[in-house]
């Protein structure tokens, strides 16, 4: 078997897949999210080496011996700051950190919008890792001066296992620092924005292997010395090689803590707006284009915890309420928003409320709006030329019949899920599976492990008609309360 590790926002996963794509072990470890300030959101990277060593320790306990190669993947964007000993100097930003406005102004007056969206395929984005560059820089200088190197979420945890500083490419376009289309660091970039390239490890593509597991660390965990460790890819990305969005024409949808929408493409295609995110895919030479919804899974996490339900008892209240939650509607911008808003300003709220309305409309409210923030992205890849025929779902929501319902009657389109559904941790495997030799590429590895089960749920004429209008409702209502958010 492979074993793919993601260390993930809420905990670290790891599964071991079998060559036939057979899920054979799986663990997960959750940890702590950290939000000392409004919107500002960390994490302790040794959180992350803790839950990773407990997962990979359970996983070598059932399938230990025979694991030929690893694979990893992780939350996207984040920044681990080490000194010049690899220690960490101060807890991770996030992907889902809104405090860089000002330095991402400073990213985009350096650079220009034109020539960042030309580089790295995507305006400067406060999530990203090039703005908590220069955050640290000017807001802590005393840990700026102790910085030695910068990595990513899931680079770290190769670091520990490995001792190599390495990131692979769809990962690294995350960072705002990377030449997409050459799927290296852009030197222009770099100099502009005065980060020394030394800081920043190697780039290699999803499969190849950057290094083999450490003899102590093996030995503690009870796994085999000396095995591959793949460079893997962000989350999104392998999460789209998990249900097999390897080539044009395939898409996928993401609920997680954040929503995705995701499509493969074989040239390096930036959308002019900057609007959804262009960046390498894990496939080795190809690219990705990718709308994101900040709080998808996260809207629900949050307004569970709010009313302080079971989650399956919420999900089945809201069920029971009709489609349109009888005129309420939801933004999820509880954390800013990407896609299509680009504003880390903008807020969440419930608006249509009567008193009429039940806590279960307004669960059923929350999955609406956050479908109908993804269905945005959809337009959005629509529009630059996606073939939107069928999505795959992925990520925790693919398992709830009441997320894969929304998707379909919203979207309006068929909505298929893969035998495994397992998220980015099983994408990550099956380049691990590359990384040992086992396939020849991530195409053939797919190829052999990914199914699509029978099941397909097809949307419904009416409920899509509904949608369909409350959807321009929905659109509208952003650009209506934009000046009360900020
Ligand atoms: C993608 C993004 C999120 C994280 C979540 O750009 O920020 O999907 O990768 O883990």
């Amino acid at each position: 078997p492979f074993v793919g590790l993601d260390v993930g926002t809420g905990g670290a996963r790891a599964v071991a897949v079998d060559e036939a794509g057979r899920v054979v072990a799986e663990a997960s470890s959750p940890y702590p999210l950290l939000s000392p300030r409004p919107g500002w959101t960390e994490q302790d990277p040794g959180e992350w080496w803790r839950a990773a060593r407990e997962v990979l320790g359970q996983i070598a306990e059932r399938a230990g011996g025979e694991i030929r190669g690893i694979g990893l993947t992780g939350q996207m964007h984040g920044s681990v700051f080490l000194d010049g000993a690899d220690r960490v100097i101060r807890p991770a930003l996030l992907w889902n950190d809104q405090r860089t406005q000002k330095q991402c102004e400073e990213i985009t007056a350096r650079l220009g919008r034109e020539r960042l969206l030309e580089i790295a395929g995507n305006p400067a984005l406060t999530g990203f890792q090039a703005p908590k560059i220069l955050w640290l820089r000017e807001e802590e200088p005393g840990n700026y001066r102790r910085v030695a190197s910068v990595l990513l979420p899931k680079d770290y945890i190769r670091l520990m296992l490995t001792g190599e500083r390495a990131t692979d490419a769809s990962d690294a376009a995350g960072t705002l620092l990377l030449d997409v289309a050459r799927r290296d660091w852009s030197e222009e970039i770099l100099s502009a924005l005065e980060i020394p390239r030394g800081w920043l490890p190697r780039v290699y593509e999803g499969p190849e292997a950057t290094g083999l597991l450490r003899e102590e660390v093996a030995s503690e965990l009870g796994l085999p010395a000396g095995v591959p460790v793949a460079a893997g890819g962000g989350d999104n990305a392998a999460a789209a090689v998990g249900v097999g969005v390897v080539r044009e024409g395939l898409m996928s949808s993401s609920v997680g803590t954040s929503g995705v929408l995701f499509t493969h493409t074989d040239a390096f295609s930036p959308d002019p707006s900057g609007r959804v995110h262009a960046f390498c895919h894990a496939v080795p030479g190809a690219y990705h284009l990718m709308g994101v919804t900040l709080s998808a899974g996260g809207s629900l996490a949050w307004w569970r915890s709010t009313l302080e339900k079971d989650y399956d008892a919420l999900v089945e209240e809201a069920s029971r309420v009709p489609p349109g939650a009888e005129g309420l509607l939801f933004l999820p911008y509880l954390t800013g928003e990407r896609t299509p808003h680009l504003d880390p300003s903008a807020r969440g709220g419930f608006i249509g409320l009567t008193a009429r309305h039940t806590a279960a409309h307004m669960s059923r409210a929350v999955m609406e709006g956050v479908v109908f923030s993804l269905r945005e992205s959809l337009e959005i890849l629509r529009s630059l030329g996606a073939s939107v025929e069928e999505v795959r779902a992925t990520g925790g929501g693919a398992r709830s019949p009441l997320w894969r319902r929304l998707q379909a009657d919203i979207y309006g389109v068929p909505i298929r899920r893969t035998t495994a559904d397992e998220g980015p941790a099983y994408g990550a495997a099956l380049l691990g599976g590359v990384a040992c030799g086992a396939y020849r590429n991530v195409v053939e590895a797919v190829e052999a492990c990914v199914k699509l089960r029978d099941e397909v749920t097809e949307p419904d004429g009416r409920r899509s008609e509904v949608y369909g209008e409350l959807y321009e409702v929905y659109r509208s209502l952003y650009g209506a309360n934009r000046e009360a958010m900020h």
